[in-house]
């Protein structure tokens, strides 16, 4: 499809029969809401640069197969560095039919290149993003500490799309660790609804951080966490991994229904314990629990936090006692809460910390290079939830 924007008839007609004209910008986006089909829109020469520029720069990033080429009376270099820094792929004369033809059909085939490579693998779970929570039912063990490295370090300066979600609804504080000031938070996706929401909605609650690093953090409202249900957190995972590489989870320290939602969503599942006797008392017991709940063992990755803290317990004792291999070990440093106080996530910060070692060490050795394709993994059965929900809560009170 091809859409005009005010472009006079002289040129319209070098751009195809079928080109649909309109004659504002308003008019373009009535289109483009709602035909989402591969598209390029000629911008006539009148249209204003100033209104037009952040909508092409916006569309570029959202509907990359939205293409635009920019109509001018004269072409000078200001225009052409605006334009093509906004995204427009040409730039053309007005009285230049030829070249308007022509970067109307450049634009057509590099859409119908766009469109294949995005239908490749439409149906392999591969394509679909890994979704990792960070979890411990004991507090204060690090899993804000972890989860914002390890989606720092996922990330990796923008070579993957990564975003972080703080399930922590009544505390979280995923927004202070990475200083960040959001205008909206998950709460903003109640009203929305679970049933429609869709990945526009949810995008519009992120708040951006560094290169590849996005986040959707926790209500700042006390008493909001009650407002959103489980399914709705399911729903939002699912999305997000829709259009991420990475979604990391961090989390309260509690099994509340959430929490389960978004395990029951989970790749992999990391559990944090430090080295003494009731955080692992609590490891233990969450071990228990995820397997009564069968969570495959093979998505969980135990790690300890500040495992070099001389407390006298040796990992092998705790494998032991655990029964299970610990994952991956975290140093203790007094930099990292010199890190969080600063806003910055120590992978960031120093990149050759010890800390920062051992979080990008884990995050490609045993989640980048672990995790197996989502659909070849087994599921757990949706009706078995509400039971397991049941469970849990018998399980606590007895
Ligand atoms: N490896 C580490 N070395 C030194 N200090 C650390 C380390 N990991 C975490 N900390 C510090 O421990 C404290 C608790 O960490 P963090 O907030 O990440 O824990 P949490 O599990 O998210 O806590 P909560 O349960 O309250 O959400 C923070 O002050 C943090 O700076
Ligand atoms: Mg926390």
């Amino acid at each position: 499809m091809t859409i005009l924007v005010a472009v006079p008839s002289t040129a319209a007609e070098a751009a195809g029969e079928h080109a649909r004209p309109v004659a504002d910008l308003e008019g373009m986006q009535l289109l483009l809401d709602r035909d989402k089909v591969p598209v390029t829109v000629v911008l006539g020469p009148d249209v204003d640069l100033e209104r037009a520029l952040p909508l092409t720069s916006d569309l570029r990033l959202h509907r990359p197969e939205v293409g635009f080429v920019l109509l001018r009376d004269a072409v000078d270099s200001t225009v052409l560095r605006d334009a093509l820094r906004a995204g427009i792929r040409e730039v053309v004369e007005t009285y230049d039919p030829v070249a308007l033809a022509d970067a109307v059909k450049r634009s057509d085939e590099l859409n119908a290149a766009l469109a294949e490579r995005s239908h490749v693998g439409d149906d392999d779970a591969s394509s679909l993003g890994r979704v990792v929570t960070v979890f411990s039912a004991k507090g204060g063990c690090g899993k804000t500490t972890i989860s914002t490295n390890l989606a720092a370090a996922l990330a990796d300066g923008g070579r993957r799309n990564v975003v972080i979600v703080d399930l922590d609804l009544a505390f979280g504080d995923v927004a202070i660790a990475l200083q960040l000031f959001p205008s909206r938070t998950i709460a903003d996706a109640v009203p929305m609804g679970e049933a429609d929401i869709d990945f526009d909605g949810v995008q519009s609650l992120l708040t951006p951080h560094s290169p590849g690093l996005t986040s959707l953090v926790a209500p700042v409202e006390p008493g909001a966490a009650d407002t959103i249900p489980a399914s709705l957190v399911g729903r939002i995972l699912e999305l997000l991994r829709e259009h991420f590489d990475y979604v990391i989870v961090d989390t309260p320290p509690a099994f509340d229904d959430q929490v389960l939602a978004a395990f029951d969503a989970s790749d992999a599942i990391v559990l944090l314990a430090t080295l003494d006797i009731p955080a692992l008392k609590n490891l233990k017991l969450t071990l228990e629990t995820l397997d009564l709940l069968n969570y495959p063992r093979e998505r969980w990755r135990i790690v300890l936090n500040r495992a070099d803290s001389k407390v006298g317990l040796a990992t092998s004792e705790v494998e032991k006692t655990l029964r299970t291999a610990i994952t991956a070990q975290v140093p203790s440093s007094r930099d990292v809460p010199a890190t969080v106080n600063r806003g910055v996530p120590i992978v960031l910060d120093d990149a050759k910390h010890p800390v920062s070692v051992a979080i990008k060490s884990f995050a490609d050795r045993d989640i980048v290079g672990t995790l197996t394709p989502a659909a070849k993994q087994e599921k757990v059965p949706a009706p078995l939830r509400n039971d397991r929900r049941g469970f849990l809560r018998r399980r606590a009170k007895a």
